[in-house]
């Protein structure tokens, strides 16, 4: 039988890519390049399968074909906002994303930034790197204090909970939770968090909060002016879930306001384009779409699509099958 053939879209970690090449005939893009629409409507003429990435944009655009030989996008990420699912399900090719792999290293990234904006550690790095640093002085570089403090999570999924696990059993804070779904009681007891139903109720009593819920329509702008508004003025934004899911134009105005105390992103609502404003902004920490970028989660994310993939070519039902 004929191996089926696969476009991988970006470079991946190089063991991964030696083991599709043994076990597929692929096609792998050893530029980097991001393909364009019309690359993509070729590709999916041309292979069984396409392996995307979180920077793919796959709109209707890139859909518009009537016979794609294309049966699966077996996503290398876990967000898959970037995938128009109506056109895909139109044509019935099937999506699989990357859970659970990248859970502990986004949260410890999420915990990073908070510490990075909270403690002026990007501020400091500045300084010392351009020589102004003149010693140490009791009013130098004032921050907050983490440990002890409120922490609201907003969409306690996988790396919601880890979120909640390094800042309540590593940090003391206590945690509140908002979730589109009831939470278990056993699931909430381990980081003693509580739950509330709404957004609005959660914003007013944090001192962080920390999104966590996947991107797409459902939450584009889900933080708002009105909802910024709620927060209290020294509290402080992070951000490793999706650009959309912040209305950055509002952030930028409450940052430069200082009706919030701070933010501290990972990624933005037209990424790689940075919001003028928000990079003039003093209180604001920025990555560029750091979240999962280590070598354990990078090549674990390549593996996880390789399952998908063999389970989906051999018949079995892909354990992350999203639609
Ligand atoms: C994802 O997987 O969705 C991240 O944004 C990249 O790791």
């Amino acid at each position: 039988m004929q191996k089926p053939t696969v476009l991988v879209t970006r470079r991946w970690p190089a063991a991964v890519e030696q083991q599709l090449a043994e076990t597929y005939n692929v096609e792998l893009n050893r530029t980097d390049r991001p393909l364009t629409s019309a690359e993509f409507r070729d590709a999916i003429l041309r292979y069984d399968a396409v392996l995307p990435t979180v920077t793919d944009k796959i709109g209707p655009q890139a859909l518009d074909v009537s016979k794609p030989r294309t049966k699966i996008f077996a996503n290398y990420g876990v967000g898959y906002s970037h995938i128009d699912l109506e056109s895909a399900k139109s044509h019935g090719i099937a999506i699989t994303n990357t859970p659970d792999v990248l859970s502990e290293c986004t949260a410890d990234l999420a915990m990073t930034l908070m510490l990075m904006v909270a403690r002026r550690a990007s501020d400091g790095e500045r300084e010392l790197r351009s020589g102004a640093w003149d010693g140490w002085r009791p009013t130098h570089l004032i921050g907050t204090k983490v440990s002890g403090k409120t922490l609201g999570i907003v969409g306690f999924g996988r790396i919601g909970q880890e979120m909640a696990r390094r800042a309540h059993h590593g940090f003391g804070m206590d945690i509140v939770v908002y979730n589109r779904s009831p939470v278990r009681p056993d699931v909430l007891a381990q980081y003693n968090a509580t739950q509330v139903s709404t957004i609005e109720e959660l914003l007013p009593q944090c001192d962080f909060v920390s999104l966590h819920c996947p991107g797409g329509e459902a939450n584009t702008k889900l933080i708002n002016s009105q909802r910024l508004d709620l927060m209290k003025p020294d509290a402080i934004l992070i951000n490793t879930a999706r650009g959309e899911v912040v209305d950055e134009a509002a952030l930028a105005q409450s940052l430069q306001y200082e009706t919030i105390g701070g933010a501290a992103l990972d990624v933005f609502e037209r990424e790689p384009a940075i919001n003028p404003v928000l990079a003039q902004c003093e209180n604001v920490v920025m990555l560029p779409h750091l979240g999962s970028a280590t070598r354990e989660a990078r090549q674990a994310m390549g593996f996880r699509v390789l399952d998908n993939l063999n389970d989906f070519f051999e018949g079995r039902a892909p354990r992350d099958r999203v639609a």
